[in-house]
């Protein structure tokens, strides 16, 4: 197969992480014999520095004749700490997610077994969770319009709106992604408060009756938030809006041990990206100490997603457990006392591997 991907380092850590990523898909294709061709293109902070945008039209042309995009991170400190920056590296990122119309971020949340002692949460609450959490990501209150100051710039508002048919696609995914799992669908909402969250149950209240096969439950996203840590095997697929998937996947990857490890496939309209869930982690940028397997295993997710092949996939999942098994771990999932490697050992190890 003709394999033609985007490749999105963007800021901190990620040109660190996407080169080990690249690493790993060239493995595969070799190893499956595969023609890959790739090209970079900036975004975010190096993008802003370079022309102004943080999504240039040529990036996004880019993504748009690719079979796929490779992305890593972006954000850089020096815009954080400046609340009156005109603009700003993670305008960026959801430039491209609204541009490229990837309504549905699948986040896939699973203890690997030689992790589980990483994780700081009870042993036998962590070992067999495996859920997916399918956050919506062009929608709410990341995108609603008004957002911004009163004239005296002493109000701040921000405005969070859904269409039921933005509610009807992404719900009606889940439900499809329920289908192959265990078919428990959970719809994380706070309708006792939100208008919005009224208008996602009443929409899936009338979907629920097409899926009979899978067991539908509501859920206020605080108690979600609750139930993630205290029985995170009671999951099988979560469905939430965007700025609840943002942060309940966070709080999710403590099941995993680390924010370093969970991947996800961002799916739409057109080219499909594939992005870590973690941020820029600028405090670590070029020492070659971050952890390279969120991107590695977003590498996978692109086998999966993009292309259908789920063998080439599976072989990077297969090798990177073999790296957590033979202790190359990066310092954010090392033993304490157990030096760790460094991201390029991390990655080089299970490119190896797969050769
Ligand atoms: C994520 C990130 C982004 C988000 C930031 C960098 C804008 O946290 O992909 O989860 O909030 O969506
Ligand atoms: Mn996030």
């Amino acid at each position: 197969m003709n394999i033609s991907i985007a490749v999105l380092p963007g800021d901190g850590i990620g040109p660190e992480i996407v080169t080990q990523a690249l690493n790993v898909v060239e493995a595969v294709c070799r190893k499956y014999g595969h023609t890959l061709s790739h090209e970079t293109a900036a975004a975010g902070a190096a993008a802003i520095e370079v022309c102004g945008n943080p999504y240039p039209d040529s990036t996004h042309e880019l993504c748009m004749d690719a079979d796929a995009v490779l992305f890593g991170a972006i954000g850089s400190p020096r815009y954080d700490n400046d609340p009156s920056a005109k603009v700003r590296p993670e305008q960026g990122l959801l430039a491209m997610r609204k541009q490229l119309g990837l309504y549905a971020n699948i986040r896939p949340v699973a203890a690997f077994p030689a992790l589980l002692h990483r994780s700081p949460l009870r042993r036998d609450l962590v070992e067999g969770a495996d859920f997916v959490c399918i956050r919506e990501l062009t929608g709410g209150i990341y995108f609603g319009r008004p957002q911004g100051r009163s004239e005296d710039g002493n109000t701040a508002y921000d405005t969070c709106t859904y269409t039921a048919e933005e509610i009807e696609r992404i719900v009606r995914l889940a439900y499809r992604y329920a289908q192959k799992r265990k078919k428990h669908l959970t719809i994380v909402d706070k309708a006792n408060v939100l208008a919005t969250s009224r208008l996602w149950r009443q929409v899936a209240q009338t979907l629920e009756k097409e899926y009979s096969d899978v067991a539908t439950e509501y859920m206020f996203v605080d108690n979600a938030a609750m139930q993630i840590i205290q029985n995170p095997k009671r999951f099988d697929v979560i469905v939430t809006e965007n700025m609840f998937g943002d942060i309940l996947t966070d709080e999710a990857s403590v099941i995993t041990g680390s924010l370093g490890m969970l991947p996800s496939a961002s799916i739409g309209i057109h080219t499909s990206v594939f992005e870590p869930i973690h941020g820029s982690y600028p405090q670590a940028a070029g020492k070659n100490i971050a952890n390279p397997l969120a991107a590695i295993l977003s590498a996978a997710l692109m086998f999966e997603y993009a292309f259908g092949l789920n063998e080439e996939a599976e072989t990077i999942r297969t090798a990177v457990s073999e790296s957590i098994k033979a202790g190359v771990l990066t310092e954010d999932i090392a033993p304490e006392g157990v030096k760790p490697a460094k991201t390029s050992d991390a990655g080089g190890w299970i490119a190896k591997q797969i050769k």
